[in-house]
């Protein structure tokens, strides 16, 4: 590397490390409370009397075969088990229980997991099927859903959406890179979205994120295929699979 070279990245590097100081130090947004957290999801998705949000989804039972490997990071007991019962959760996005499947705005789907751990409490986990997530905070998050909710299609431009999105690239990225609906819920991969801090029984700490990958390989719909699926097709396709066998990730 020339010296020219190594200057213009250790410029680069400063130039970064600014900025990111510059973020650091705007004053962060309060907490929302969780009715404002609520109230947030209504005014994008409409009170529908069910949840905020992942409103649509469908139940199934399952069980987790944890891979021997992981008790080289973890001491959790759920690690430690041979097998653990799961009830799981498919879901679409937004808080509306009626939402087509065969549309765009029902992704990211969800996957929300619990595992039963015998004499232990049991473990929870959410993903979606985007790796990543708009926003670093709930109250970040909330602005968003309340710009979602003022930007409808008789909304002035720049519509508050369109602002939000002009200095919020990370959350741009994720409204407009989403993939195509799913063949299944059991070709969409789900990823986590925080990382977890894993202590082994020597207390080395590894830093872990979820994610769920189906065995039958990540299958997503072309456009031609799209137009021949119904508005309920994830649903009927989950329960004709389980019908036929189990559905395995990994
Ligand atoms: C600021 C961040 C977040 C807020 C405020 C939030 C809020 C909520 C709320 C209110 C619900 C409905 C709960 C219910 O009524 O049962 C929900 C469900 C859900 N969320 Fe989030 N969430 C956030 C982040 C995430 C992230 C990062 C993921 C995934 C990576 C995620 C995935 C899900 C899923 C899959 C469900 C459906 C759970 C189920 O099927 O039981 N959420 N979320």
């Amino acid at each position: 590397m020339s010296n020219l070279t190594k200057n213009l990245s250790v410029a680069a590097v400063l130039t970064a490390t600014t900025n990111a100081l510059a973020i650091a130090q705007t004053a962060p947004l309060p907490e929302p409370k969780a009715q404002q957290m609520t109230d947030a999801y209504y005014s994008a998705f409409g009170d529908n009397h069910s949840r905020a949000v992942h409103a649509k989804g469908i139940l199934f039972e399952g069980m987790f075969t944890p891979d021997p490997a992981a008790r080289s990071i973890t001491k959790a007991k759920l690690f430690a088990l041979s097998t653990a019962a799961v009830l799981g959760r498919f879901s679409n996005f937004t808080g509306i229980p009626t939402i087509p499947d065969n549309i765009g705005d029902a992704t990211p789907r969800g996957l929300a997991l619990k595992f039963t751990v015998p004499g232990d409490s049991e473990v929870d986990i959410v993903m979606h099927s985007f790796d990543g997530f708009p926003v670093k905070t709930a109250a970040e998050f909330a602005q968003l859903l309340v710009a979602i909710g003022a930007s409808g299609k008789d909304a002035p431009k720049p519509t508050p959406l369109d602002k939000y999105l002009a200095s919020h690239p990370i959350a741009k990225t994720f409204l407009t890179t989403q993939k195509p609906p799913p063949v299944s819920f059991a070709t969409t991969a789900f990823f986590g979205v925080n990382s977890l801090k894993f202590t082994n029984a020597q207390g080395q700490p590894t830093y872990i994120r979820y994610r769920v990958m189906p065995v039958a390989g990540e299958q997503y719909l072309d456009a031609a295929e799209l137009k021949t699926k119904d508005a309920n097709y994830l649903q009927s396709d989950i329960k004709e699979r389980l019908a036929k066998g189990p559905v395995s990730f990994i």
